[in-house]
């Protein structure tokens, strides 16, 4: 059985994730660089830089906080990356000095927090790394129970001559985990990319915020800041201390 920490999903991503994941919105990157105010802002589960080096061309500073040394390496490679400070560890200790005022996790990246305790705990150190005018900002998606079956699910992702790209996922409704596996197979073998998650419902979130002695100050429903519904896929959930 392999042994899966907080390094495993970047360190076995970080060759196909700039092919997988490319895309981001545009207008993420504007509604950041507005609640930084310059900065400097710190994103947490940095990896390959893909929302933090079009924050910090829009004149951001920038800093971030990985465990996994390989994706930080590959945003090294791009025009920018080097001139970010990265401290490698786990985010949910908010491993760094000082204080920001804007911290930022997107795509989900809080829920690689497996425990409730964990995520809790991050928000309390996010708390303590914030300016007392600040902002934490959280973009994670709506558990959906309606995509699994019997607690299972198997989607096909990609198919092409020679290529079949699969994600297979088990939901643990009790402790709140979806765990799965894309797998890849090609004409040079198999390879599997594994994910665990413990989601979080938005009441949740709201909650483990007030325990950190934050308070959700707006949800929008996507980055153009359109409201968030009932029909809401995800969230962009923004927290300030309580005052
Ligand atoms: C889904 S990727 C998101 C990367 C980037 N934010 C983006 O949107 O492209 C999640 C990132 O979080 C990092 N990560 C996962 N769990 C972590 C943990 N407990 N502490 C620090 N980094 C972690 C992974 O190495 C990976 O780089």
């Amino acid at each position: 059985m392999h042994i899966y920490d907080a390094t495993t999903y970047g360190d076995r991503f970080s060759d196909i994730y700039d092919q997988w994941y490319r895309d981001y919105d545009p207008a993420a990157i504007d509604a950041l660089a507005e609640l930084a105010r310059g900065g400097p802002a710190l994103e947490l589960g940095i990896g390959t830089g893909r929302f933090a080096l079009p924050l910090q061309e829009k004149g951001v500073i920038v800093h971030g906080v990985d465990a996994s040394e390989k994706m930080v390496a590959r945003m090294r490679t791009k025009p920018g990356g080097e001139r970010i400070p990265v401290a490698i560890g786990n985010f949910a200790d908010v491993p760094v000095e000082g204080q920001y005022p804007l911290i930022y996790i997107v795509f989900n990246t809080i829920f690689a927090l497996l425990s409730q305790d964990e995520q809790v705990r991050c928000f309390q150190n996010v708390a303590a790394h914030l300016t007392p005018d600040g902002v934490f900002v959280t973009e994670t998606f709506v558990p959906d129970m309606t995509r699994f079956r019997n607690h299972r699910r198997i989607d096909l992702i990609d198919l092409d001559d020679g290529y079949v790209r699969v994600d297979a996922a088990r939901h643990d409704p009790l402790r709140q985990w979806i765990f799965s596996n894309q797998v890849v197979w090609s004409e040079s073998g198999m390879r599997f990319y594994p994910v665990k998650l413990r989601y979080i419902w938005p009441s949740e979130l709201d909650l483990m915020a007030r325990l950190a002695g934050l308070r959700l100050a707006e949800r929008w429903g996507d980055w153009d800041k359109r409201p968030f519904t009932a029909e809401s896929k995800k969230h962009i959930s923004l927290y300030r201390p309580l005052t």
